[in-house]
């Protein structure tokens, strides 16, 4: 007997598309139709519970090869983990003040930021977000940096009145800029490759900051680009800003990687720049590459290679694309494509609709697994508004079951890129009683994905036993914004007293 129901409920997704669960829906009963049965479910989540299941053993042998390769990047130049010095030298005082520009180029928006920090550890910020379209991230590289100097004119015209502007408005400016890049200095990168889906021509192996200041004497602004940074060093700044206990901070967002403070001793392939050995710089490892190319640690299941083969850049970020919000909704649909195509899903629709890469969105995971209605009307709404299909109980329930496992392993997998950091760095050996190691985070997964950080931390345990319970995240202050003010403050600090000019 098809039974009839009501359920109402609106959210927007990341891609500005929205979802009104508002309707009045007809269950098909799994008999008389040809939907999968709750049996013939259950039997395929078995088969994706073993292809996506990390035991902890695994998750040990995972990080054990991490650290060999984080070590191995600190000795070489050019090394697949580059772990790239940024020459920010050391944490901040928290007494840094005064006014700077901030422009961060993520993976969606353009933002322009201007902060005051007040020191003691207080800020206050104004800003500005334009979206990136796809024919900026895929065009031509410096029409993509005049586009960034032109919203940073707009910005300053609206943030500053005409005297202030006759007078020169000459902010430093930290410039975020959240994709590999080599630096020989801190207001130079040279792009290693794009990541997260962007593809700007003649960009990569050109010093992207060489290209920003073109593009700023273009629009005349008098604005002195201070540093360039990549948002996981922002975000380290920023959190050991606002708390000291900040030791790594990570990006669990569109791609994912991480930075921590290294001793400059430690970083070999620096050794002659004659710099004090014993003090300290930012590393952002650019973790995302882990496993490249070779292949050999990583358990990746098939749908994992095919969404590398058919990426526009194929072998590369092996790590984040297991783990990046960019890429976990459209595993989803790989493993819902192939049920469809062996005859288990969706039997007798029309499904074309769930036939395009990159169509079901990260967002909807974790609107499956934070769903709490018993009949999973959230789901219902999703297969229908989005992909014109029906599902029944037992299909709603694989759904949301496979997400969970989607999403638990790309958490154990960010899991052991914390640990094999934490392991390096000896913090656990070093604890004093009652200390805890701070690892700020940022980024959609981390801060939206239910149960995302829950899920770290059961990782972290998996892998140090109690010994883990000391590793603690928390919501990062916004890195890009504030910790990029606070890198250019303290640039402009050391270069004022004499320090290390030269980088
Ligand atoms: C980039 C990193 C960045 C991370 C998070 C990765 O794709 O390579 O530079 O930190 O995404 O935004």
């Amino acid at each position: 007997m098809p039974v009839s129901r009501r359920g109402s409920g609106s959210v927007t997704l990341p891609s500005g598309q929205s979802l009104t669960v508002h309707h009045r829906t007809t269950e098909v009963g799994g008999e008389d139709l040809p939907h999968a049965t709750k049996k013939t479910m259950a039997d395929h989540l078995r088969k994706y519970e073993s292809l996506f299941t990390l035991t902890p053993q695994r998750m040990r042998m995972i990080v054990d090869a991490f650290q060999d390769t984080l070590d191995l990047g600190l000795k070489q130049p050019g090394q697949v983990v580059p772990m790239i010095p940024t020459y920010v030298f050391g944490w901040p005082t928290g007494e840094e003040s005064g006014d700077f520009l901030a422009l961060d180029l993520g993976g969606t928006n353009l933002r322009v930021c201007l902060v005051t920090l007040k020191g003691s550890g207080q800020f206050e910020i104004t800003q500005s977000k334009y979206r990136l379209t796809e024919e900026q991230k895929q065009g031509d590289g410096q029409a993509l940096f005049d586009f960034c100097a032109e919203c940073l004119r707009t910005f300053i015209e609206a943030n500053f009145d005409e005297t202030e502007r006759q007078k020169g408005i000459n902010l430093p400016l930290g410039f975020t800029f959240s994709y590999p890049c080599s630096q020989e200095r801190i207001d130079h990168g040279e792009l290693i490759r794009w990541t997260k889906g962007f593809g700007a021509a003649n960009t990569e192996g050109r010093d992207v900051a060489a290209m920003f200041k073109e593009s700023l004497a273009k629009y005349e602004l008098p604005i002195t680009l201070t540093a360039l940074i990549n948002d996981t060093t922002g975000t380290l700044i920023a959190s050991h800003y606002v708390d000291p206990s900040s030791k790594i901070a990570v990006i669990f967002g569109t791609g994912c990687n991480a930075a921590y403070m290294e001793n400059i001793g430690s970083i070999e392939k620096l050794k002659d720049l004659n710099l004090p050995t014993d003090a300290q710089m930012a590393i952002n490892c650019e973790w995302g590459a882990f496993d490249s190319f070779q292949h050999e640690h990583l358990p990746r299941t098939k749908y994992d290679q095919i969404v590398d083969e058919t990426s526009n850049k194929p072998q590369e970020q092996a790590f984040e694309k297991l783990i990046s919000g960019r890429y976990l909704g459209e595993i989803m649909r790989l493993v819902i494509c192939e049920l469809i195509d062996d005859g288990v899903l969706f039997l007798g629709q029309e499904t074309y609709k769930l036939e395009s890469p990159y169509v079901f969105e990260t967002a909807f995971l974790s609107l499956m697994e934070s769903d709490p209605t018993d009949e999973l009307l959230m789901i219902i709404g999703i297969f229908s508004h989005f992909f014109a299909v029906e599902t029944t109980l037992a299909e709603r329930q694989f759904f949301r079951a496979l997400a969970r496992l989607i999403g638990r392993r790309a958490a154990r997998l960010s899991a052991c890129g914390i640990a094999a950091i934490v392991s390096k760095m000896k913090y656990l050996e070093n604890l004093k009683e009652g200390e805890i190691i701070g690892v700020g985070a940022d980024g959609s997964l981390y801060n939206k994905y239910p149960g995302f950080a829950d899920r770290v931390h059961e990782g972290l345990i998996d892998v140090f036993g109690d010994k883990g319970k000391s590793i603690v995240t928390h919501h990062a202050e916004d890195g890009s914004g504030v910790g990029s003010a606070i890198i250019a403050a303290m640039t402009k600090i050391r270069k004022d007293r004499g320090l290390y000019e030269h980088v």
